[in-house]
């Protein structure tokens, strides 16, 4: 018995070193340990001895009971919880996992592609400030106080001469103040009006430009957002020029795309109609050029404003402008 009980620590030493997981841990600890185990078996059993043999045989099967628990403790020390993959490693058969990544809000997208295909014609990018003067949103756009126009414009004022930003039209008159023609540029940024609906929220974003130079004419404006038009929507997108009213710009007109749902033929999206305004543009007023203290004789220029969100919705099929801005990733992550 003495040597059985030799040869029964030695397999549970063995057994022991090939465990790495607490199930196979403790399927170990009931098989030697429990209580209906091997050692509470054989403890049991000595009660069949001689009388003789009882002392000694008791005080090795205990001893042998106590390096097995002595083993079980060593193991369940090393393993701690659940930490048989660790030990083991990384499991390389498992397929990897991904970590998840950020991407540009399609607002930034479509607001970066515009400023590229004018960049590429040869435009600047400027920025402007979002708190803006009432002097270069209205006045030096040839919009004076109490001018009708300026009701079209729903403005968040902070003091009496200090707004939000309207419109990125001021970035017209800031440039021209600071520097002589030829100039070309486009000013991308926030703008801010108090408006709410599904096609309106309170900030949205527009990207200007203008170009100034001599003998500018109507055929420039009209060449250079075409081409801008057909890179944004493909060539051969319909487009067409509609007369409008703006302060700072004298003729003044609307441009509309043929409609990228229905293609012209007329749908909900373009209100049966078959076009969709995309942008105000117009010839500069001399009213403008006067107060940046430019000589109207000699220059002449072209401006226009475009509707970021609007140019968003129309490239990608979306139906409510509040969507931008709720933050929901299954909406954001499609893009
Ligand atoms: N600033 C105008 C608006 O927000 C858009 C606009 C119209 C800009 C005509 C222009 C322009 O530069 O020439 O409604």
């Amino acid at each position: 018995m003495e040597e059985e009980l030799q040869r029964l620590v030695a397999t549970a030493r063995q057994e022991a070193a090939g465990i790495d997981d607490a199930a196979q841990l403790e399927e170990f600890r009931v098989r030697y340990l429990g209580r209906k185990g091997i050692l509470s078996g054989i403890l049991r059993g000595l009660g069949n001895l001689p009388a003789a043999d009882k002392p000694r045989m008791g005080a090795l099967a205990n001893e042998a009971k106590a390096a097995i628990e002595a083993l079980h403790a060593e193991k369940n020390a090393g393993l701690g919880h659940d930490c048989g993959q660790i030990r083991r490693g990384p499991d390389l058969s498992l397929p990897g996992r991904c970590s998840a990544h950020g991407r540009p809000h399609p607002i930034s997208r479509v607001m970066r592609e515009t400023c590229e295909i004018f960049a590429a014609m040869g435009f600047d990018i400027a920025e402007g400030p979002n708190v803006e003067l009432d002097y270069y949103n209205f006045e030096a756009l040839n919009i004076p106080a109490h001018h009708p126009a300026r009701d079209m414009h729903d403005t968040f004022y902070i003091t009496d001469s200090l707004l939000l930003r309207t419109h990125t039209s001021p970035m017209q008159a800031r440039i021209m103040e600071g520097q002589q023609p030829p100039l070309r540029v486009v000013a991308p940024g926030q703008v801010y009006r108090c408006d709410s609906d599904i096609t309106h929220t309170p900030m949205f974003h527009q990207v200007e430009g203008f170009l100034v130079d001599e003998q500018v004419s109507f055929a420039d404006l009209k060449g250079v957002l075409a081409l801008f038009v057909n890179k944004m929507f493909g060539s051969g997108v319909g487009l067409r020029f509609r007369p409008s009213f703006f302060p700072f710009t004298e003729p003044s007109a609307e441009v509309d795309i043929a409609c990228v749902i229905c293609g012209g033929k007329g749908c909900r999206v373009c209100k049966k109609t078959g076009w969709l305004e995309i942008l105000g543009s117009g010839m500069i007023n001399p009213a403008v050029f006067e107060k940046v203290g430019y000589d109207p004789k000699r220059y002449s220029g072209f401006a226009f404003g475009l509707g970021i969100e609007r140019i968003a919705m129309l490239s990608y099929g979306i139906d409510d402008i509040r969507q931008f801005y709720e933050n929901d990733l299954r909406f954001l992550s499609q893009f």
